[in-house]
C-alpha cells in the first residue's frame, strides 16, 4: 500500500503528534511504500517566524528520524521542495466547493484563534493536504483524530475529480490508532493536547527531564483519589493512564492493579519516569543531529528527489486529463 502522511513544523512537537501520528507510521513503513512529508507550506497558514522555519523543519525531520523513521525505507522530504503540491493544490481548488472548506472545524478554530489571520491559504489549507495526499495516488493516511475530516474532504475531491475528468486517483482512507488518536490537555483534559496552548498542557517530545517532572506532577486531575480509567468521570486520570499505557505497553486495567490502593501522587511520580526514560533517545538524537546539518540536509534532498519522480508522473496524468496538456 501507499502511505502518506505529514506534520507541519510548527516548532515543539508533542507526544499527542508522537503517540496520534508518529508512532503509527514507524510500523507502516515494514511492509509498506511510505511518504512521510513535513509540510511547510501548510505551516505558514498561520502566524509564524520565517526566521524559525528552517530550524523547525530540521527539528520536524529529527523527530521523525529519532522516532525511527527510517530514510532507506521511507521517503522523507519537504513539501515545498516539490513544487507540484502548490500545483496540484490549484487545480483541486477549481473543483472543491465553497461550502465544503467553510465546513472544516480546524478552519473554524483556527479563525476563531488567531482572528486577524484569516488568509485564504487557511481556507484552502484542505485542499493542499488533499494535493499532498492524491499526488501520491495514495491509499492510507495514517492521522489523529482531528484530521480525519480533512481526509475525508480528500476522498471526496478524489471521486469528484474522478468522475469529472476519468479515474486517476484512489479513495484515500485515514487511519487512526486504536488508542491515543487524541491525547488531551494536561490542564485541560476536555481540550485535545496541543502546541499552540499553555507550554505547561503539552509535554514536548524535547522537553528536560526537569520540565516533564513538572509539567506531569501539576497535570490536572479529578476528584477521588483511585486511579481508575474512566473518561467521563475522570478525564485527567484517563488521560494519563493512555499515555502510561501506550509508552510501556501494558493494559490500563494491569496498571490500574499496580496502583491501587496508592493516590495520584505515587502513580504520576511513576508516569512521570516511564515519559521521561521513553523520551530520552528522542534528546539524545535530536543533541546529535543538530551538529550533523549536513546529513539531515542529505535525507531531504534524497527524499524530495524521489517524492518528486511520483508526483511528475501523477501531475502528466492530471494535466493531460484536465485538458492542460
Ligand atoms: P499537527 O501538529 O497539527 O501538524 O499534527 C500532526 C499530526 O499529529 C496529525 O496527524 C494530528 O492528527 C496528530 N495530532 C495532533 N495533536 C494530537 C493529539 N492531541 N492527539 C493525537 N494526535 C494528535
Ligand atoms: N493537516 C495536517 C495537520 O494539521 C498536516 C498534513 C498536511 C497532513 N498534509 C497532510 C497529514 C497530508 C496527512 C496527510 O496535522
Amino acid at each position: 500500500m501507499r502511505i502518506f502522511s505529514g506534520i507541519r513544523p510548527t516548532g515543539g512537537l508533542h507526544i499527542g503528534n508522537y503517540l496520534g501520528a508518529i508512532k503509527q507510521w514507524i510500523a507502516m513503513q515494514e511492509s509498506n511504500e511510505c511518504v512521510f512529508c513535513i509540510v511547510d507550506l501548510h505551516a505558514i497558514t498561520t502566524p509564524y517566524d520565517p526566521k524559525e522555519l528552517q530550524k523547525n523543519i530540521l527539528e520536524t525531520t529529527a523527530v521523525y528520524l529519532a522516532a525511527g523513521i527510517n530514510p532507506d525505507k521511507s521517503v522523507i522530504f519537504v513539501q515545498s521542495a516539490v513544487k507540484e503540491h502548490a500545483e496540484l493544490a490549484w487545480l483541486l481548488e477549481t473543483i472543491t466547493p465553497m461550502g465544503e472548506l467553510g465546513r472544516m472545524t480546524q478552519y473554524k478554530e483556527k479563525s476563531k484563534q488567531h482572528k486577524d489571520y484569516i488568509n485564504a491559504g487557511l481556507f484552502a489549507y484542505p485542499v493542499l493536504m488533499a494535493a499532498d495526499i492524491l499526488l501520491y495516488k495514495t491509499q492510507a493516511v495514517p492521522v489523529g483524530k482531528d484530521q480525519e475530516q480533512h481526509v475525508e474532504l480528500a476522498r471526496t475531491i478524489a471521486k469528484k475529480f474522478n468522475q469529472k475528468f476519468g479515474q486517476v486517483f484512489p479513495e484515500p482512507e485515514s487511519i487512526l490508532p486504536k488508542v491515543g488518536a487524541k491525547i488531551m490537555s494536561l490542564t485541560d483534559p476536555k481540550k485535545k493536547m496541543s502546541k499552540s496552548d499553555d507550554p505547561k498542557s503539552c509535554i514536548s517530545l524535547f522537553d528536560s527531564p526537569e520540565d516533564i517532572q513538572k509539567k506531569i506532577m501539576s497535570a490536572e486531575t479529578d476528584s477521588g483519589k483511585e486511579v481508575i480509567y474512566n473518561v467521563t468521570k475522570k478525564p485527567g486520570i484517563s488521560n494519563l493512564l493512555t499515555i502510561y499505557s501506550l509508552l510501556t505497553g501494558r493494559t490500563t486495567q494491569d496498571i490500574e492493579k499496580e496502583f491501587k490502593g496508592k493516590g495520584y501522587g505515587d502513580f504520576k511520580k511513576a508516569l512521570a519516569k516511564v515519559v521521561i526514560d521513553y523520551l530520552e533517545p528522542f534528546r539524545r538524537k535530536q543533541k546529535e543531529l543538530q551538529t550533523r546539518d549536513v546529513y539531515v540536509k542529505d535525507i531531504l534532498d534524497k527524499g524530495a528527489s524521489r517524492a518528486k519522480t511520483i508526483a511528475e508522473t501523477t501531475m502528466q496524468e492530471v494535466r493531460q486529463k484536465m485538458g492542460l496538456a
